[in-house]
């Protein structure tokens, strides 16, 4: 093994920067293990990295790797490692690293978990990124009860989609703001309510125990949809006016009891293991939009922020 095909980028820019090139395959040290992708999914992050608008956090070297999550098989086993055999199916996120749009990823054993059993890799990389981190914001953060208004904004996407079904199962009544052809869609997944996002003004949404953010723009008015005791959850921010943005986070801190938990996910086995657990009981329902091969990089990036996305974007690798 030497060379192995993965996508990436020599510039920040639009979808068109993206290519497939060579680089050698990760090594493996006595402490991970390397794993073969099969699929990761889009995540809307991506998408800002590949544009530039992260470059405070993603740095100016290139080329870049993109890619978070990853569904695959155990190829290799480093010698240190325990409980991971070669040929196990697992699913994993690479953290603050990018680069599992690859044929490869090597990765500690401590950030993968065992693929849920009863789906495809396809399958189960739509509820990945999306499961891992609506059930740290809602379980972990928000601590959603049952009986609480619950706000998903962005109830379409790849968070959104997974987060009004978790929302649901903890017994939340779920609110989603989505676009409107996605509205029958986001009732589908078990919403309440879906209010189309481009028509509803903040005035009419009423009061909310929780919000999920999962859009990053005018958290402030969102913010003050709270009840008393509320919390709201931001999975993003404005990364077009950054300065705005994290005013806004900052005098939530300050001011009220309301302030907005922005948190960037980096999910461990236990985490995994959860959503898998979730997955297996049926709990959370995969949400494939389109499946994609990795020569089509650019396409799948187009197609997403073209806007109506319903669930993933799936990337095929191998
Ligand atoms: N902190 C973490 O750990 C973490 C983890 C995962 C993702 N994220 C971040 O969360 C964000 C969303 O990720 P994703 O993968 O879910 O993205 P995505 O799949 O692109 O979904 C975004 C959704 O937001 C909707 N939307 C856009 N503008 C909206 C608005 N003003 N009001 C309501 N909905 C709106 C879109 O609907 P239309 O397509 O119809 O416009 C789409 O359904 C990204 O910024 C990503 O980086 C953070």
């Amino acid at each position: 093994m030497s060379d192995m095909r993965a996508a990436l980028f020599d510039r920040f820019g639009p979808p068109e920067v993206l290519y497939i090139g060579k680089r050698p395959i990760p090594t493996r040290t006595p402490e991970n293990v390397l794993v073969r992708v099969h699929v990761t999914g889009l995540n809307g992050g991506e998408l800002l990295d590949r544009a530039g608008k992260t470059r405070l956090v993603t740095g100016r070297t290139f080329p870049k790797a993109s890619g978070i999550d990853f569904v695959g098989e155990v190829a290799e086993v480093g010698a240190s490692v325990t409980g991971v055999r070669e040929g196990d199916r697992v699913w994993g996120l690479l953290g603050r690293r990018t680069g599992s749009l690859a044929e490869y990823v090597a990765v500690s054993p401590r950030r993968i978990a065992p693929a849920p059993a009863n789906l495809t890799p396809v399958q189960a990389a739509s509820l990945l990124a999306g499961g891992a981190t609506s059930v740290t914001a809602l379980r972990d953060k928000a601590a959603v009860k049952p009986g609480e208004r619950l706000l998903v904004r962005g109830g379409s996407g790849g968070v959104g989609s997974v987060a009004v079904q978790l929302g649901k199962l903890m017994g939340a009544h779920v609110v989603a703001l989505a676009g409107a052809n996605n509205l029958d869609f986001v009732r589908g997944l078990g919403a309440d309510e879906a209010l189309d996002y481009r028509t509803t003004r903040l005035s009419e949404l009423g009061r909310f125990d929780v919000v999920l953010d999962t859009v990053g723009k005018q958290q402030a008015g969102f913010r003050r949809l709270l009840a008393p005791g509320g919390r709201m959850v931001a999975v993003t921010f404005d990364f077009d006016r950054p300065l705005a943005g994290l005013a806004a986070v900052l005098a939530s801190t300050v001011h009220g009891t309301g302030r907005i938990r922005v948190f960037s996910g980096n999910p461990d086995t236990e985490l995994l293991t959860e959503v898998t657990r979730h997955a297996e009981r049926g709990d959370i329902v995969p949400v494939v939009d389109t499946v994609h091969p990795l020569d089509r990089i650019a396409d799948a990036h187009r197609a997403l922020a073209a806007g109506g996305v319903r669930g993933k974007h799936i990337i095929r690798i191998t």
